[in-house]
């Protein structure tokens, strides 16, 4: 346990460093070429998404706030009084603020991040913004198995929740194993409030993720920038374009680098080349549609409680419960 200036105390499961170097180097060797998105998050590149976020075209981020503005208190009805709140990769936490006080005599609240700093400070915030709930943060990879802390009264039932459409990240068979693990972290009665992209008009799609200023570009290279930076490789940045273009049959925006030229490219010892017009895969963000993401929950092993969307259903924020 750590303990920070206002007196939050961190479960610290010591989430190993994800290795950049070797899994850029396996990246770039298979077929086609990636970069997994988990490394766009430096420094630069979370305030990037945060700009991104704030874009007239990226309708995610303002979308599912509306949502929560509009229903929050539907949802916490939904969820219903004693709950432990587990929140996953809720960085500054604004979202699980409007969650947490409309919910009826919460128990605690779990934020789970994996960087620590980022989850001390967000913690301490919400400590002092609500002196009253007892807030339990965990350091930890919420995408690998983890255990809870237990909070010092106990609560009814247990509610995860992962806003911003993160699940998208994840191949429809890996958002699956992801959300069974996620049920038996909830236990009997407990429950999932999730926040999915929706599927619509590729226009939109492609606009949210090509921006006119170009700030979903500069967050897209910002990877290659990392890459010389923090593993010593030499990709001439001038030499690269993004792209963002939505693959309708797979149901997901893909993010694209593509080399303009011939590229040599050195990282770890090795040589990697690309002909002009070839590309490194950096993202997949999957839309999903209502009756498509509800029955992957439902093989996951939920069952459908309630579901909140936007008058031109953009967005959809599910509350889903345990089956039994
Ligand atoms: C954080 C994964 C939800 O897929 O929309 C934004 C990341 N990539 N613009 C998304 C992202 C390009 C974002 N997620």
């Amino acid at each position: 346990m750590t303990h920070g200036s206002s007196g939050v105390a961190v479960l610290d499961l010591e989430p190993a460093a994800s290795d950049f170097l070797t899994e850029a180097i396996e990246g770039l060797s298979s077929t086609p070429p990636t970069l997994p998105s988990k490394f766009f998050y430096d420094e630069r590149g979370s305030d990037l998404f945060q700009q991104i976020c704030e874009l007239p075209e990226y309708y995610i981020t303002r979308t599912e706030s509306e949502i929560l503005r509009k229903h929050g208190a539907e949802m916490a009805a939904s969820i219903g009084e004693k709950a432990e709140l587990v929140g996953f990769g809720t960085g500054a936490g604004i979202k699980t603020r409007m969650l947490l006080q409309e919910l009826e005599n919460p128990i605690a609240y779990v934020p789970v991040d994996i960087s620590k700093q980022r989850l001390i400070e967000s913690a301490e915030a919400l400590q002092t913004a609500m002196p009253a709930l007892e807030v339990l943060p965990v350091c930890a990879d919420y995408m690998q198995p983890l255990r809870l802390p237990t909070p010092s009264r106990k609560p009814d039932h247990v509610a995860v929740y992962f806003p911003g459409s993160t699940i998208g990240n994840l191949e429809p068979h890996l958002a699956e194993n992801f959300l069974a693990r996620v049920c038996r972290l909830c236990g009997n009665s407990g429950g999932l409030i999730i926040g999915v992209d929706l599927q619509k008009p590729v226009e939109l799609l492609e606009a949210a993720y090509n921006d006119r200023v170009g700030v979903t570009a500069a967050f897209n290279l910002n990877i290659l920038e990392r890459a010389n930076r923090e593993l010593g490789a030499d990709f001439n940045l001038s030499c690269w374009q993004h792209r963002a273009i939505y693959n309708s049959g797979a149901g997901r925006i893909e993010m694209h680098l593509i080399a303009n030229g011939h590229q040599h490219v050195h990282l770890g010892g090795r040589t990697f080349r690309f002909a002009h017009g070839e590309m490194i895969v950096t993202e997949y963000s999957y839309k999903h549609t209502q009756e498509g993401f509800a029955a992957l929950a439902k093989r996951a092993g939920f069952k459908l409680s309630r579901v909140w969307t936007d008058p031109e259903q953009l967005f959809a924020v599910f509350h889903f419960v345990v089956a039994d």
